[in-house]
């Protein structure tokens, strides 16, 4: 019979490509979707699937939505990705994202322990927990220190699924991933940012790119190859924590020079540093070790930063271009 899943943040870019591959596996897929004024359906019509999943209203943080939808559902897995995800916004709203990006993680868990502790479960963790980070490069046993709410909250929602998995004996797992693009990523991050600004800059929209710390060195997947980790996880005969990354870290001053390159141009012309893209607290460096995933998963990435920048750039030129 063929497999059942629910995906949380199923709008964003990890649960946009989650589900193409889960409908490619042959899975039923279902996504809370929470209600916005402007379209938020964007990614998945891009890929095509925007009919091919079941779409059912609800917000993370309400827990009664969560148990209302886990209760009434049918399902093997459930992906939690939704979240308030973008770094610097945490700062100005640190409530909400933890009621979100933290809470909002036990919600489901409480929701799914009410259900059937059968019920498979991926939590999205990130790197963002190790923040001020304690080793060069990070793996599963490296100490946490987040750096930014969205650090502190993501940090109670991954031991709220340890401790999950070791009241319960869930099969609860996390996906510690570290950065990961692609076209589909959301305008304010870094890479897209850049991406949407070459484009601009190439088409003569626009003249100049205004960015924070670019020094900061990131470890930077490509989304596609991501999803596919959290779908290993949970086909794993037990739970556990896996660090997601390529094992290689670039600054974002070098991402930034190989996107401006792929069409020619020198990003020194272009890029102005300004104070108002500084965070308050930041986080250096980042750099995972893969090693446990490759081992235990079979998993890999497969995309390089150059070739990541390349598609991002081609993408977001033909998206100016039809505006
Ligand atoms: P994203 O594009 O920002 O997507 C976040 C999703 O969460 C969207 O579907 C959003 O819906 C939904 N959401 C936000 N608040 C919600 C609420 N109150 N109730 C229900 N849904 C809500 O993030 P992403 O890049 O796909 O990342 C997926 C997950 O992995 C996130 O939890 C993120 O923190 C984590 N993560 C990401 C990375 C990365 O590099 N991308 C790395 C490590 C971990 P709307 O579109 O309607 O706002
Ligand atoms: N967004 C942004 N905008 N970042 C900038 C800018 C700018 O203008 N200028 C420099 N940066 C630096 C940030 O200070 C940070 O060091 C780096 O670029 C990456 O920023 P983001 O792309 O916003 O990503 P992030 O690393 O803060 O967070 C992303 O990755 C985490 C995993 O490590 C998000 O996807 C998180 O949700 C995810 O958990």
């Amino acid at each position: 019979m063929a497999k059942a899943a629910l995906i949380t943040g199923i709008t964003g870019q990890d649960g946009a490509y989650l589900s193409r591959f889960l409908l490619g596996k042959g899975y039923r897929v279902r996504g809370l979707l929470a209600r916005r004024s402007s379209d938020s359906l964007w990614r998945l019509r891009e890929l095509g699937i925007a009919d091919e999943v079941e779409l059912i209203d609800g917000d993370l943080y309400d827990l009664s939505s969560v148990q209302r939808i886990v209760q009434s559902l049918a399902v093997d897995e459930v992906y939690n990705l939704a979240a308030q995800s973008f770094v610097a916004t945490s700062w100005q709203q640190p409530v909400l994202t933890a009621q979100v990006t933290g809470v909002g993680a036990l919600n489901v868990l409480e929701a799914i322990r009410g259900r059937d502790t059968a019920i498979r479960f991926y939590q999205a963790s990130t790197s963002e927990m190790f923040g001020l980070i304690q080793r060069e490069q990070q793996d599963e046993n490296t100490a946490f220190h987040p750096r930014s709410p969205y650090g502190v909250a993501k940090l109670f929602a991954h031991w709220s699924t340890v401790n999950y998995r070791e009241s319960y004996a869930m099969h609860a797992s996390t996906g510690i991933l570290f950065n990961h693009e692609s076209p589909l990523r959301g305008i304010e991050f870094v890479t897209r940012k850049v991406t949407d600004a070459v484009a601009r800059i190439k088409l003569g929209r626009q003249n100049e790119l205004r960015l924070g710390n670019i020094d900061a060195k990131r470890d930077w997947g490509f989304a596609g190859d991501y999803v596919e980790a959290m779908w290993l996880m949970l086909q794993q005969p037990e739970p556990g924590d896996y660090v997601i990354a390529t094992g290689h870290t670039t600054t974002v001053r070098d991402m930034c020079r190989m996107a401006f390159e792929h069409v020619g141009l020198d990003y020194l012309n272009h890029v102005v540093i300004d104070p108002k893209f500084f965070r308050p607290a930041e986080v250096d460096v980042l750099l995972g070790n893969p090693a446990k995933a490759a081992t235990q998963l079979g998993w890999k990435a497969t995309t390089g930063i150059g070739e990541l920048m390349a598609m991002m750039v081609d993408a977001d030129l033909r998206r100016v271009a039809r505006e």
